[in-house]
C-alpha cells in the first residue's frame, strides 16, 4: 500500500474516534428515528428522518476520509448510479456508457430514462478513449469494467471530455478508493456499489456518490432528500463496520487473486484467464457453459452467486444475465480465506476436469 493510502486509512479509522468525549462509544450507534424535537422556527440540521440521520452521518463522513471528498450515502448502489444520472442529465441529453460495463446502469438507462429523453451510446470500455464525446452531456466509465475487466485511462478521458463540458462519472465499485482515486484523476465524481468490497460482508445493500464539485453536491444531496433515498442506519452501521477492515480484506483479496492467477495461467482446463493486474475479480473462460458450472458447483471453496467483493470466494457465469462473454466466462470474485489452501482447492477442483 502506498503512502498516501495509508494516510486515507489511518484518517478513516480515527475520523469518528479522534472527535469522541470520555464515556462515548467507540463505534457510531444505531439511531433509528423518523422524527426528532422540532419546535418553533427549525434552528438545527435534524429535521426529518428522510432528511438526515446521524448513523448515515457517521458512515458518510468515514467514506468521505476515504474518497477526500463530501459523500452521500444510499441504500443501494443502483440508488446511486440513479442519484448521478439524475444530478447530471437533463431532457435532451446523451449519456456514454461501457458496453462491458454493469449492464443495471444500461437498463436503467434504456428502460426508464430514455422516456424521459435521456438518451444513450453504450461502445466498449477500450473504445472509449478514441470516441468523439462531443455529444455526451455525461461520461460514464468504470475501469477495470465488470465483468469484462477491461481498462481506459480515466485521467486522458478526462481530460477530452472537460474540454468538451461533459461531466464524467466513475463507477469505481471493482477497486475502491484504496485502489484507484478517480477524483484524482480528473473525474467530477465517483459512484459505488458498497454493497461489494467496501462493506464486504455480503450482508447489506449500500451505495455512495462522492464529488469535491459544490454544486454536483448540492444536486446529488437534494436528489436523495426528495426522492427518499436515505438509507438504513442499520445497513450505515455495518457499511461503516466493514469499511474499518477494508485495507486488510483487499491486501488479502489482490494477493491471492495475483498468486492464483500465476498458478492458473496456461494450464490445460481453461480457454483464457484475465486479470487487469490489479484488484482481486478474475474471469475464467471455459470451454462451455457445462464445464463453467461445474467448477462453480463442484469446487468447496467457491460460493455460487451473484455479487463479489465479499470475504468468502464467490463465482458466476454472467452470461447468465446477458453479459456479452463467453457461455463459459465466470466471473471470479477471490475472497479473504488463506491463500494457499484456497489456491490449492481451487487446482484440486480443476484437475477433475
Ligand atoms: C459495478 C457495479 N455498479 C453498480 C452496481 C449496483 O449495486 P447494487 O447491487 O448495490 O445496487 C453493481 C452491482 O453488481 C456493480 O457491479
Amino acid at each position: 500500500m502506498d503512502k498516501e493510502s495509508s494516510d486515507l486509512v489511518m484518517n478513516m479509522i480515527h475520523a469518528r474516534s479522534s472527535q469522541l468525549s470520555d464515556g462515548e462509544p467507540i463505534g457510531p450507534p444505531i439511531v433509528t428515528t423518523a422524527k426528532y424535537k422540532l419546535s418553533g422556527t427549525p434552528d438545527t440540521p435534524y429535521t426529518y428522518g428522510r432528511d438526515i440521520n446521524p448513523t448515515v452521518e457517521a458512515t458518510e463522513a468515514a467514506i468521505h476520509a476515504l474518497e477526500q471528498a463530501p459523500t452521500v450515502a444510499f441504500p443501494s448502489g443502483m440508488a446511486a448510479v440513479t442519484a448521478a444520472l439524475m444530478a447530471t442529465t437533463k431532457a435532451g441529453d446523451r449519456v456514454l456508457v461501457p458496453s462491458d460495463g454493469y449492464y443495471v446502469t444500461r437498463v436503467l438507462l434504456e428502460d426508464i430514462l430514455a422516456g424521459h429523453d435521456i438518451l444513450f451510446d453504450a461502445i466498449p470500455t477500450r473504445d472509449i478513449a478514441t470516441t468523439d464525446l462531443t455529444p455526451y452531456a455525461v461520461v460514464w466509465l468504470e475501469t477495470p469494467s465488470n465483468p469484462g475487466l477491461d481498462l481506459c485511462s480515466i485521467r486522458s478521458i478526462s481530460e477530452s471530455a472537460k474540454a468538451s463540458g461533459a461531466t464524467v462519472v466513475v463507477d469505481n465499485t471493482t477497486l475502491t478508493p484504496l485502489l484507484q482515486r478517480p477524483l484524482d484523476l480528473g473525474a467530477d465524481m465517483v459512484v459505488s456499489s458498497d454493497t461489494k468490497a467496501m462493506s464486504g460482508h455480503s450482508d447489506c445493500l449500500y451505495g455512495h456518490i462522492a464529488t469535491r464539485d459544490e454544486d454536483l453536491f448540492q444536486k446529488i444531496s437534494k436528489w436523495r432528500k426528495v426522492s427518499g433515498s436515505i438509507p438504513d442506519p442499520f445497513a450505515s452501521f455495518l457499511v461503516h463496520r466493514g469499511i474499518m477492515t477494508l485495507e486488510l480484506r483487499l491486501q488479502r483479496m489482490c494477493e491471492s487473486a495475483g498468486a492464483l492467477v500465476d498458478r492458473l495461467e496456461g494450464r490445460r482446463q481453461l480457454k483464457s484467464l484475465k486479470y487487469p493486474g490489479i484488484g482481486f475479480v478474475v474471469g475464467l473462460t471455459f470451454e462451455s457453459e457445462a464445464v463453467a458450472e461445474r467448477i462453480i458447483d463442484e469446487c468447496p471453496v467457491i460460493f455460487a452467486s451473484t455479487s463479489f467483493g465479499g470475504v468468502h470466494t464467490s463465482a458466476e457465469r454472467r452470461a447468465r444475465w446477458g453479459d456479452d462473454v463467453a457461455e463459459g466466462f465466470v466471473r471470479l470474485s477471490v475472497g479473504c480465506e488463506p491463500t494457499e489452501a484456497l489456491i490449492r482447492a481451487i487446482e484440486a477442483t480443476l484437475e477433475t476436469l
